[in-house]
């Protein structure tokens, strides 16, 4: 069995973060919820167990709680915040209510440098804060490693048991030495080795994915994005011939889209490919619609007729794969609980049907998506599909307000690409979230040569972002700016004006719609 390590999920915003620093540190993590049974958690057979943090008081009566045979399963744990509370509430320490509440910096000094978990650290770190409750006595059998200036017992040990406790976030970036500190307790404490890798991954998914499959056919709906793009390869690497793939062009796709696709997947992967021209059907049923939620109406639903129709013309398949990933899967905590899982919901255009009767297979559902980038790449797919930055289901209508029409497509098509040209020849495309161009659908005067020209303008958007949920817009250099404009005005016929858009979200969103 995989070797791994279990995070108990109290609720806290940064337990997603916990456990991708355990993966970098090449260790499999699992989430789990926090009152999962021990008896449950004993049959994956963990080397370690973390508890996260979470915005709880562990005297509140609805404090989330682990089943408190947890601490009987003889399996090193380490609590992190609200989590070493947990551990001092359950093995007989004492927290009270701290008198302020500590959040943000702090300076951490090493007492006991004997600490298998600040092994190879310096004796001071900053560190990263965000609690309002304190541990006043510690349970039996525990001493204090390390201190800060608001608390004596900021990290706590009962090295015979292997039970640790830090009261600041290691997993967090504010605290520098942090991934050190999840290393040491990953590796040094509880005795994993590195065997978390993407090329043993392709090795162990290749063969469920054949024992899951079998001889059956498997349809994936291939858009050219990271996740249906990895999912396809992983899947032909599995069971070759016995997959296809459907790519829909609603003629809502980038310039070159449909054949970096073709190219990569058809000719060089030599993966059985399905192109479905559809850009009339969507362009045909958006005639004359201006209202943003009634276009994602209409394209979700026609992608799901076309998507249908399709699956029918391939042939009989038993399985429909999806590129779901680990994210979409963990059960989340309510209590304090991140809400931003529920916003999202609105975006899963394209998601496809219930009643499809196919049965599902995920091959990437148990990855994080910096895990699916580099899956990708051992599976050698080009940087340009690897690192390509998220593009809306709904793809250019969202980028075009107004009505969508072929000559608007045409227009924002072209000026999206040299946007995505000049953002990759200096190497920013990669650095941020997004950038790209946004067609507003009013016209002003210009003057273009002796003629006076009454055109379309055109918005960039660059913004910067960890998961799209909170966006800051980006300080593009100016020569880059002026190149993009001077380019877009008289490059694309049909526009005389270049706009930058200096909005975060929140207020504003990501695309305009
Ligand atoms: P907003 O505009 O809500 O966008 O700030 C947040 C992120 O989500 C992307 N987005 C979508 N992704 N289907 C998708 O797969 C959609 O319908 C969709 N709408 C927005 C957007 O590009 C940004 O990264």
């Amino acid at each position: 069995m995989l070797e791994q390590i279990v995070i108990l999920d109290f609720g806290s915003q940064y337990t997603q973060v916990i456990a991708r620093r355990i993966r970098e540190c090449n260790v499999y993590s699992t989430i789990l919820r926090y009152d999962t049974p021990a008896a449950e958690i004993a049959k994956l057979s963990p080397k370690g167990i973390i508890l996260s943090g979470g915005p709880s008081s562990v005297y509140s009566p609805e404090a989330p709680l682990p089943d408190p045979k947890v601490f009987k399963l003889g399996v090193p744990m380490l609590g992190i915040c609200f989590g070493l509370q947990l551990l001092a509430h359950f093995l007989k320490g004492k927290v009270e209510r701290g008198q302020k509440r500590e959040y943000g910096k702090g300076t951490l000094t090493v007492k006991d440098d004997s600490c298998p978990l600040f092994r190879g650290l310096p004796a001071a770190l900053q560190v990263w804060n965000s609690h309002g409750d304190k541990l006043t006595k510690l349970p039996d059998g525990f001493h204090p490693v390390a201190a800060t200036e608001n608390s004596d017992y900021a990290a706590i040990e009962n090295r015979a048991k292997h039970f640790y406790g830090l009261q600041f976030h290691p997993e967090v970036a504010h605290t520098p030495h942090g991934r050190e500190l999840i290393s040491n307790f990953v590796h040094e404490i509880c005795g994993c080795g590195k065997n978390w890798t993407m090329r043993n991954y392709v090795q162990q998914a290749v063969e469920e994915i054949r024992r899951e499959v079998g001889k059956e056919k498997v349809i994936l709906g291939l858009s050219g994005g990271v996740d249906s793009s990895v999912a396809a390869a992983l899947l032909h690497e599995a069971i070759g011939d016995q997959l296809t793939c459907i790519f829909v062009n609603n003629g809502l796709l980038r310039a070159n889209e449909a054949e970096v696709v073709r190219k990569v997947f058809g000719r060089h992967f030599h993966i059985k490919l399905q192109y479905e021209e559809a850009s009339k059907v969507f362009l045909t049923k958006l005639k004359g619609v201006t209202d943003p939620e009634r276009k994602r109406k209409i394209i979700g639903k026609t992608f799901i007729e076309v998507f249908q129709a399709a699956t029918k013309r391939a042939g009989a398949a038993k399985f429909l794969a999806q590129g779901t990933l680990y994210p979409d899967v963990i059960e989340s905590v309510p209590i304090g609980g991140n809400p931003a899982a529920m916003i999202k919901s609105h975006h899963n255009v394209g998601g496809l049907p219930k009643n499809m009767k196919f049965k599902l297979i995920e091959p990437l559902k148990c990855l994080f998506k910096d895990e699916v980038r580099l899956l990708g790449l051992e599976l050698g797919l080009p940087k340009e599909i690897v690192y390509r930055q998220p593009f809306p289901g709904p793809g250019l209508a969202v980028r075009i307000l107004g009505e969508v029409t072929p000559s608007r497509c045409s227009i924002l098509r072209n000026a999206d690409a040299i946007v995505v040209e000049e953002m990759k020849a200096t190497d920013w495309y990669y650095k941020i979230w997004q950038s790209f161009a946004v067609l507003l659908p009013v016209r002003s005067v210009g003057v273009m040569g002796d003629e006076r020209t009454y055109d379309y303008t055109i918005a960039i958007r660059a913004v910067e972002s960890q998961d799209g949920m909170t966006a800051d817009w980006v300080k593009l250099p100016y020569d880059l700016l002026e190149r993009l404009s001077s380019r877009i005005i008289n490059e694309v016929k049909g526009v005389n004006r270049v706009c930058l858009d200096i909005s975060s979200k929140p207020p504003a969103t990501i695309e305009w719609e």
